[in-house]
């Protein structure tokens, strides 16, 4: 058996000793291949700034603009989540959830609750976004079922969407863009509605913009659809205005209120996806509040630990749950191991503190930033559009963005970005002073002007 002494100094050699070789053709990473563009090492992170070790060893400060895929917003290291950590840690770090509950959790589920849109009375605990989003979708398979209506067994979405890799939030995420073809014959095939037209957000007014006929067009056939396979359909199931990794869109609040009538009319639930939108990220706490709509069922994720450890959360009514309760099982029929995690729940309510505190003043100011910041980037060649929503800031090209340049382009600029597709996009940590937000604009502009003109 090693010393702990042993351990410690094996485990302090870090990216000195070539952590990204050892990493090659080990390590997968997400969607790359074994042997695919090396990675770059991390070897601290700090407020909203990490240190980087490029493949050929230039070292590299840079503001993570991603936010760590949009967990991290409030940058890393913070005083108040190293504390809730360290003192959950101190108490105990897990147990398992069945037959036993604790204080995290039940405080996270109470705030949870209190902070959601709409009345929402339940809380189920899972491990990751994606499983979040299986639960919900067997929720609403065991609710119809409950309901006398056991042949509901299809979802109605809409095209672009992401909600996530397991087989089932798989098979509601974009028919041809998300990964239908990688696994023939297994996704479940559920009834996709067209991509609602893309609307704008005024940052400085406010206001919204959008094509009116498309948007009427867009909702005649999205209640035909829903009409015409109605008796079929447990839930809508959808990313509230904005849809992330399915090509960062933004849409009209208004297609969210015609949805949340449709699922009415129908029968169906309404599940919202708010695992990238929740807790601030779009300019309201949660991005079904645009739309001034109550979900039945909400997914959380990503932001709900601060970006510190992998927690989220399926949020139902009252109705939801006592319909479950009615029936034959009377349970959600899941239960992962690490549910409720107490270091993460723990983490998770000081992070709702930070968040509660800060982000109404955040988003705004991060908004009309990225606005200006990256309006030059109008003015590119390469360059089709630039959004922004609340603390999100996208710059779409007219071609696919060549990944390894434009990184290391806004690496040069101290900026830490990952683009994928024809976008080159940005979430900053809310933390981001004014001067870390015009140093990311600069870059993400000054990136695409070098590599794409
Ligand atoms: C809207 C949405 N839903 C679900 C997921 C999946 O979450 P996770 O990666 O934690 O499984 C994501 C992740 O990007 C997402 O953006």
């Amino acid at each position: 058996m090693p010393e702990p002494a042993d351990l410690l100094a094996r485990g302090s050699t870090g990216v000195g000793t070539g952590v990204v070789e050892r990493d090659r053709g080990l390590v997968w990473h997400p969607y790359a291949p074994l042997d695919g563009t090396p990675p770059y090492a991390v070897t601290a992170a700090r407020g909203v700034r990490l240190e980087l070790t490029a493949p050929d060893g230039t070292r590299f400060e840079a503001v993570d603009a991603m936010a760590s895929w949009w967990c991290a917003v409030h940058g890393y290291r913070h005083p108040h989540l190293d504390a809730a950590a360290h003192a959950q840690v101190d108490r105990f770090s897990h147990v398992m959830f069945g037959g036993l509950t604790h204080e995290p959790a039940v405080t996270l589920a109470e705030r949870l609750t209190a902070l959601a849109p709409g009345p929402m009375a339940h809380v189920f605990f899972a491990d990751s976004g994606s499983v979040s989003v299986e639960v919900a979708l067997k929720l609403s398979l065991q609710y119809q079922a409950a309901s006398g209506r056991p042949g509901r067994q299809r979802f109605l979405t809409v095209r672009g969407g992401y909600h996530g890799d397991t087989f089932a939030a798989m098979s509601v995420c974009d028919p041809v863009d998300g990964m239908h073809s990688a696994f023939p014959g297994v996704l479940a095939r559920h009834v996709f509605a067209p991509r609602p037209p893309q609307a704008r957000h005024d940052a400085v007014s406010g206001a919204w913009q959008s094509d009116a006929a498309a948007l009427d067009a867009w909702e005649a056939q999205f209640r035909a659809l829903a009409r015409e396979h109605a008796d079929e359909l447990a839930a809508v199931v959808v990313e509230p205005v904005l849809q992330g990794a399915g090509g960062m869109h933004v849409y009209d609040p208004r297609c969210l209120r015609v949805m949340r009538q449709v699922a009415d009319e129908h029968g169906l639930l309404l599940v919202a996806d708010e695992i990238a939108t929740g807790f601030g990220r779009t300019g309201r706490l949660f991005a079904s509040e645009w739309a001034e709509v109550a979900p039945d069922v909400i997914c959380v994720g990503k932001a709900l630990t601060g970006g510190y450890l992998t927690l989220a959360a399926v949020l139902m009514t009252d109705a939801v749950g006592a319909t479950v309760t009615r029936s034959q099982f009377r349970a959600l029929l899941h239960g992962p191991t690490f549910m409720a995690n107490p270091l993460a729940c723990a983490v998770a309510a000081a992070s709702l503190d930070l968040v509660e505190a800060t982000w109404h003043h955040d988003v705004p100011r991060i908004e009309r930033r990225l606005a200006d910041g990256l309006a030059p980037a109008r003015d590119l060649a390469a360059v089709r559009d630039v959004r922004t929503l609340g603390a999100v800031g996208v710059v779409q090209l007219d071609r696919p963005v060549d990944v390894p340049a434009v990184t290391r382009a806004a690496l040069e600029r101290g900026v830490w970005v990952r683009p994928f597709r024809d976008l080159v996009y940005t979430m900053p940590p809310y933390v981001s002073t004014d001067a870390d937000v015009d140093t990311i604009t600069r870059a993400v502009v000054g990136a695409v002007a070098q590599v794409h003109g």
